[in-house]
């Protein structure tokens, strides 16, 4: 090791570290937080839904590490607090934060695109997303760093018909990791991002059954493996969590198969 930068062998590992993943019921933020369990950390994990946030920390109590289950909707601030406050109370200290939790509601050419739409996509996707990380950055600060992994998409680097808000909502993504990787890089706090491809999610699939004619133009341009399944996220996510990317921040790594390059 030297100057706290992996030298020789890179280290996957996540032992001895604390993950909160934010929309961890279900899809990407499920399989990432389960794969964060199986790398060996332990796992906060949250959505809107405790029921369901359960189920996801029974499984990962089954791989032999602690998990956290707390509700907070991540579109209103005054949630958030309480949210890192709990983990903090639970686990003494959070490594890494993954903002996961996104929504795209509406299907609409950008002519159409009402208010009420737009708050609540930039809401949560943006707004939920900066705050959550400064209060986790505050906790790393005092702790001597951390990872914040932001999760955009394709659809920030590529203008999709219809889908505007969360375009953009995806784009400002981007550089809101550049913004917290360029401010809090002094505490040792690294922050990236992931723009994920076409993943079979329930938001995935509810916006092809929208739009049905969509989804062969798309599929013609996937080059690997079609429509991805959550766990192909994982491996990028582990690598940005753990040791072996300690001399990598602001980045944004696009998972996708290939999609866009074509
Ligand atoms: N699937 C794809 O192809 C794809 C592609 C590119 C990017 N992404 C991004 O990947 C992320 C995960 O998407 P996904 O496809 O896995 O979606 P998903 O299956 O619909 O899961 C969304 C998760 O976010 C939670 N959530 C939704 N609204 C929330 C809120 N207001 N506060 C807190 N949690 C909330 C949901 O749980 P509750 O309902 O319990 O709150 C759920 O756990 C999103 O940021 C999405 O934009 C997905």
């Amino acid at each position: 090791m030297c100057r706290g930068v992996q030298m020789t062998q890179p280290s996957f590992a996540l032992e001895g570290k604390v993950a909160l993943v934010t929309g961890a019921s279900r899809g990407i933020g499920e399989a990432v937080a389960l794969g964060f369990a199986h790398a060996g950390a332990d796992v906060v994990v949250t959505s809107r839904k405790l029921p369901d946030l359960e189920v996801v920390a029974d499984k990962i109590r089954k791989t032999g590490r602690k998990s956290l289950a707390v509700a907070a909707h991540i579109g209103r601030l005054d949630q958030l607090q309480p949210l890192v406050d709990k983990a903090v109370a639970e686990f003494g200290k959070i490594d890494v934060l993954v903002n996961n939790a996104g929504t795209s509601v509406v299907w609409m050419p950008a002519l159409e695109l009402e208010e009420r739409a737009w708050d609540v996509i930039m809401n949560l996707n943006l707004k939920g997303l900066f705050f959550l990380s400064q209060a986790v950055a505050r906790v790393m600060r005092e702790k001597g760093g951390g990872s914040i992994i932001n999760v955009s998409s394709v659809d920030g680097l590529k203008a999709e018909a219809n889908n505007g808000a969360y375009n953009i909502s995806k784009a400002a993504v981007i550089m809101a990791t550049k913004v917290m990787a360029r401010e809090w890089a002094q505490y040792g706090i690294r922050a990236n991002c992931i723009a994920p491809g076409f993943i079979s999610t329930r938001l995935m699939n509810s916006r092809w059954e929208v739009d049905p004619e969509n989804k062969p133009q798309i599929l013609k341009r996937i080059l690997l493996h079609g429509v991805g399944e959550p766990d192909f996220i994982t491996g990028a996510m582990i690598f940005l969590a753990s040791d072996a990317s300690s001399y990598v921040t602001g980045e944004t790594i696009t998972v996708d198969g290939g999609y866009m390059l074509t």
